[in-house]
């Protein structure tokens, strides 16, 4: 998903600071800092235009959540939500998910969420999935040994080639379902994205999983 650039993106940035960081290089083990309180720290890599992770962070004020994203034009409309509502348990994060062992100190990470990824279907283009080998290892640094992964997406080429990637790695399974809205165990405090909305409407059913790393 690439969104149309936008001309305030920058300058609603640049005044925002307290909000968003972008491509920070000193924030290592310090995430903490940047919240009114310490408490249990989560964070969503590929945010978009973060309904999830706005809606999830009112709904768990004893929680702190961190919003990555790549694109400056989807986290600019992150922004623009979040300078109106102000939650003091959520920042935002410009920067690329492949640097998080950089972004992020070891163990300083609950849990973990990635909604609806880039499915880079190609083969040359595997290593950019966000379920490649090498995010999961920078995954399981920045997680404490009892952190998790939760992985929701529609491209059932993406949800199976996850599943073998995170099962290789020795992932251990806690949670499964192929068909979330249906499933009344793991919907019940489903959280769409825009992404779920859109697609489920369509008649996809979405994938999900639960995962953590054996320690
Ligand atoms: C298909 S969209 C899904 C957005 C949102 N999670 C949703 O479900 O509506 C995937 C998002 O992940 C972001 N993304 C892809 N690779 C990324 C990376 N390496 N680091 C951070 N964000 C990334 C893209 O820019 C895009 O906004």
């Amino acid at each position: 998903m690439r969104l149309r650039n936008k001309p305030w993106a920058k300058d609603m940035i640049n005044e925002n600071l307290d909000l968003i960081s972008v491509h920070p290089d000193s924030m290592q083990g310090k995430w903490q800092s940047k919240f009114e309180k310490e408490q249990p720290l989560f964070l969503e890599v590929g945010s978009g235009k973060g309904r999830f992770i706005t809606e999830l962070a009112k709904q768990n004020p004893q929680n702190n959540y961190i919003a990555m994203e790549v694109q400056e034009g989807a986290i600019a409309l992150l922004l623009k939500k979040q300078v109106e509502n102000r939650l003091p348990n959520l920042q935002l994060l410009l920067d690329n998910g492949s640097k998080l062992t950089e972004l992020f100190g070891e163990n300083e990470i609950d849990g973990l969420y990635l909604n609806f990824s880039d499915p880079w279907p190609k083969t040359r283009h595997e290593k950019r999935r966000l379920t490649y080998k090498a995010f999961l290892s920078q995954y399981q640094v920045v997680l404490k040994d009892d952190g998790y992964i939760r992985f929701k997406t529609d491209n059932q080429g993406l949800f199976e080639y996850s599943l073998i990637s995170m099962n290789n790695f020795g992932m251990k399974f806690d949670e499964l379902s192929l068909d979330l809205h249906n499933n009344e165990q793991f919907n019940q405090d489903n959280i769409q994205t825009e992404y779920e909305e859109k697609f489920s409407k369509k008649g996809f059913r979405i994938n999900y999983l639960k995962a953590h790393f054996e320690s």
